[in-house]
């Protein structure tokens, strides 16, 4: 029996029925919908707007239907369309009369905000413990290797020569920016829209700072046509989750490129890699293809909202209702690329002594031999001219630049002499970019400090 029924005269089509419910997937918004339900209650109660005997009894028969669901004892119906209207079922099956009230100077719009925003808020403290758990491996990682030097790339070509820790930390930079972005995303979330009711408010005397309070909101929406019909909160987190995505994809992508056997720059798990159906020899890194494959659909999330939400005229329209698988696919998939991604990064082994024979081709000090003009009083334009034809001479003859003897230099330039060979070892290019940002170890270890600090001091992580 439906609660909308009293204006109908025909029963719902069974198709239409099945169409229309959204209980199959909003179900799992009970605990918001029920917290939500019992901070109404008792501001009903507390206001006399129903007798506070009875908010009583819809709170305690409240907490008993969430144990019950908790416990998988409540089978949701289909006929009750939502958890909103199920979960009142349920409460007027046990209190009859009493439970009719609850949803007094209430509407289904402004209950269902409600629990999204509180649901979201739910799963962005997981998000918090999660990426502060992979920020915490990169830092370790990243310890462990201020001294495991590698060729940085632009192009996919050979550049410069960095340190993993650096390589490691640039991504330490992106997480934390996601993080942050969430925090953000918190503050437009932590809004309580109780009180718009269907969308025009309502006239009982309710007392939304109570509500807000009672559930830790930190301010109350100031426009009930806008507080019903906004969305734009999940739109942010499902940016935010879009972007974390990507960020992630594009450290999957130089797992799966250090893996290769041509590179061997590290080596997956036996635990985090799997097999070919028809080839014995293979190890194949699907968990950081998958990661990188799982973005597109994460994307698809944040487009299939946007999409629902365009032109939608105020305030409510069930097209809205189309939210939340979206946003729960979104959340779901990169929860669980974060966790694996931890846990890849946690268990593979870097292959140090390949990354130090990257080194060995590819020219990767011709800036610093450049440079080294410049010291010299060349221009840096000049210096360059001169480096590139050094490279050239030296691909013709296979030869390093340090391996040139001074005679080879000094027909390049005259402005070589043998102090050259001392400025362009790996060490000093490295240990000379010290300046913040770069990655000589000395300024690797402040920044990682800092960060550290950040990560495990600041009360941000307890929010
Ligand atoms: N299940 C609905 C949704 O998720 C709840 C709000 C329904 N409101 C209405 N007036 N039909 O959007």
């Amino acid at each position: 029996m439906k609660m909308w029924k009293g204006r109908f005269t025909k029963d719902t089509d069974k198709e239409v029925n099945a169409f229309n419910a959204s209980i199959s997937f909003d179900q799992r918004l009970y605990s918001q919908d029920i917290k939500g339900s019992i901070a109404h209650a008792k501001m009903l109660g507390k206001q006399n707007i129903i007798p506070p005997s009875e908010a009583e009894m819809i709170t305690k028969t409240l907490e008993d239907i969430h144990e019950d669901i908790e416990k998988g004892k409540i089978e949701f119906d289909i006929e009750a369309e939502d958890i909103h209207m199920n979960i009142e079922k349920l409460l007027i099956q046990r209190i009859g009369t009493v439970g009719k009230k609850v949803h007094t100077g209430r509407s289904r719009n402004d209950q269902v905000a409600l629990d999204l925003r509180l649901y979201i808020t739910d799963e962005i403290q997981e998000l918090f413990a999660l990426v502060t758990d992979l920020l915490g491996i990169i830092i370790k990682i990243s310890e462990e290797h201020m001294g495991t030097y590698l060729p940085c790339y632009t192009h996919l070509q050979k550049a410069q020569p960095t340190t993993l820790a650096h390589h490691l930390m640039a991504y330490f930079e992106m997480f934390k920016r996601d993080y942050e972005r969430l925090e953000d995303n918190l503050k437009r979330t932590k809004i309580m829209p109780l009180g718009s009711g269907a969308l025009a408010s309502t006239t009982y005397p309710l007392d939304r700072q109570f509500v807000a309070d009672s559930l830790d909101f930190q301010a109350l929406t100031l426009n009930s046509m806008d507080a019903v019909s906004d969305r734009d909160f999940a739109l942010e987190t499902l940016f935010s989750c879009s972007v974390m995505m990507m960020h992630m994809s594009r450290l999957c992508e130089e797992l799966i490129i250090w893996n290769t056997d041509e590179f061997q720059y590290i080596q997956l798990d036996d635990a985090f890699s799997t097999g070919s159906s028809i080839m014995p020899q293979k190890k194949n890194p699907d968990i950081p293809e998958l990661i990188r494959g799982k973005t597109g659909r994460v994307y698809g999330d944040l487009m299939a909202l946007l999409t629902t939400m365009k032109a939608l005229p105020l305030a409510y329209n069930k097209d809205m209702q189309e939210d939340k698988e979206a946003l729960f696919d979104a959340l779901d998939t990169t929860k669980a690329c974060i966790s694996v991604l931890t846990k890849l990064l946690e268990t593979s082994s870097f292959k140090k002594d390949n990354m130090l024979k990257g080194l060995k081709s590819g020219f990767c000090n011709a800036t610093d031999a450049a440079d080294y003009l410049v010291k010299k009083g060349v221009s840096f334009r000049d210096a360059h001219e001169i480096i590139g034809k050094t490279v050239l001479y030296c691909m013709e003859n296979e030869k390093n630049i340090e391996d040139l003897t001074v005679d080879e230099l000094t027909q390049l330039s005259s402005y070589f002499e043998d102090d050259l060979y001392n400025y362009i070892t790996i060490d000093a290019c490295i240990n000379g970019r010290n300046i913040i940002g770069g990655p000589a170890i000395n300024t690797m270890k402040t920044v990682i400090n800092n960060h550290k600090k950040w990560l495990y001091n600041s009360d941000v992580n307890s929010m």
